[in-house]
């Protein structure tokens, strides 16, 4: 296809609007941390305005060009990734915290603000951003809004979705609409804020966000707990809730989750019996330091009689703070390990232990080893099965099959295909496993509303027909 709209979109772009064709930038913006995934758009335009992104979207529209919009590309669904080229709209430049209200604890950004930055600015007020997904020194919270992120404090505070309260998205023919108020209530119309978050760029482009901000729970502990068997740590999960606590993180992590994390970021210092087979990082978070023991004191009792080793408390931060880099880094260790596919399944937090069983007998019936660490409290278990040994045709050809067969038995659970890393491109053929024909026509109605000619980031969540 020739390029000529390319100079033709520079002409257009209001000045000041940074579009980039160089190799460099469309290498960066080929890749998210998906896989190998490498979709390279045609075009990067870098805007630092919601009048720029109305310009370039109204411009889009009027000549059918693809416009996918990105934030930090730290997503693990390919959901960023401009799969039939056109334009690569990054946020990144869209960085400011605009407002932090400490009246109303309410924030207003701009969706290319990496979250950590947004932690660290509010909690220099007291205030807490609850939301802290593993990748949070790298990701961006409009790209946390687009795929309605989660991360261990999900437990206790909820995901992205708990959190945003109000966003102005440019739609695929440049208008700009508020999706509702900075209100805490609201029950005025349909819901578009919610159908926006988690829509992975689908619907319209993000340009802010107003989001809740809570208190900071300045003090925590943190105790890092040894089982002899994975489905015993599992069984322990729920136990723990059924006793009245709530955890503010239950992280499961299986022995070699940890041991490839130790391989990968050459810190050894944690030391595992070999008896060991798996462990839950439990924290507890409180306002006032003479909380926190109590919420123990509860804890202890159960994983007792679910059979834990020893706890390892990590009382003061920096110890607390080891253990969490090990737990941030597992994702990035298994990617350098081998070729490998990510599945974000979820469950009734109760199923996990029948989950982790289906995982490994899939994973024996198809000759397939797996890494399987994750958000225990919610149940929501990062798969990741290694290529190891597997023929270049069992990879191609079975493993669809084995992916299918375990989102078949999530499914019967009552879970579902992802609980925090979204469809985007790489989950998209199994949307049938969740959905009936009528529920994706629907949804396939909702794209067609929003963007009549499929313009925005397309062939992303729902499947071919
Ligand atoms: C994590 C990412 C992969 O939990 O969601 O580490
Ligand atoms: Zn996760």
């Amino acid at each position: 296809m020739s390029k000529d709209w390319i100079d033709a979109l520079i002409n257009a772009m209001p000045t000041g609007l940074r579009v980039l064709r160089d190799e460099q930038t469309i290498q960066r913006e080929s890749r998210d941390e998906t896989e190998d995934l490498h979709f390279p758009p045609d075009v990067v335009v870098e805007p630092t305005t919601t009048t720029e992104v109305a310009a370039l979207m109204q411009w889009a529209s009027a000549h059918c060009i693809p416009v996918t919009a990105a934030g930090a590309r730290t997503g693990l669904s390919g959901g960023a990734l401009a799969v039939q080229g056109g334009i690569a709209l990054s946020m990144r430049r869209m960085d400011s915290i605009l407002e932090v209200d400490e009246r109303n604890l309410q924030v207003r950004v701009q969706p290319g603000v990496i979250v950590e930055r947004l932690q660290d600015a509010v909690a220099k007020k007291g205030l807490f951003y609850a939301v802290d997904p593993a990748s949070r020194g790298s990701c961006s919270i409009g790209g946390n809004i687009a795929e309605n992120s989660g991360g261990p404090r999900a437990v206790k505070y909820g995901v992205t979705k708990d959190w945003v309260l109000n966003l102005k998205v440019v739609l695929a023919d440049g208008s700009v609409i508020q999706t509702g108020a900075n209100t805490l209530k609201n029950s005025t119309g349909y819901n578009l804020t919610q159908l926006m978050v988690g829509s992975e760029g689908t619907l319209g482009v993000i340009t802010e966000a107003t989001l809740k901000l809570l208190p900071l729970p300045a003090f925590k502990a943190l105790l890092l707990v040894p089982f002899a068997s994975a489905e015993q740590a599992c069984e322990a999960v729920s136990a723990i809730f059924q006793a009245g606590v709530q955890p503010s993180a239950l992280e499961f992590m299986e022995r070699s989750a940890i041991e490839l994390t130790q391989t990968f970021t050459g810190d050894f210092s944690l030391k595992m019996d070999d008896g060991v087979q798996a462990h839950l990082l439990i924290e507890v978070d409180a306002f006032r330091s003479e909380d926190l023991m109590p919420q123990l004191e509860s804890i202890l009792p159960v994983l007792e009689s679910c059979g834990a080793g020893n706890p390892l408390f990590a009382d003061d931060s920096a110890a607390q703070e080891r253990l969490w880099f090990l737990r941030r880094r597992v994702g990035e260790a298994v990617k350098a390990s081998s070729v490998y596919k990510e599945e974000d399944t979820v469950v009734p937090r109760a199923k996990l232990p029948d989950l982790l069983h289906a995982v490994k007998a899939i994973g024996e019936q198809f000759g397939f080893e797996s890494v399987c660490y994750g958000h225990a409290g919610d149940g929501n278990l990062h798969v990741n099965i290694l290529k190891g040994n597997l023929s270049e045709q069992a990879w191609q050809e079975e493993l669809p099959k084995a992916i299918r067969m375990l989102f078949e038995s999530v499914v019967t659970m009552g879970g579902t295909l992802s609980g925090e890393h979204g469809i985007g491109w790489v989950q998209k053929p199994y949307m049938d496993i969740a959905f009936s024909p009528r529920h994706l026509e629907l949804m396939r109605g909702i794209k067609l509303v929003f963007d009549p000619q499929g313009i925005l980031n397309p062939q992303k969540i729902l499947p071919s027909e």
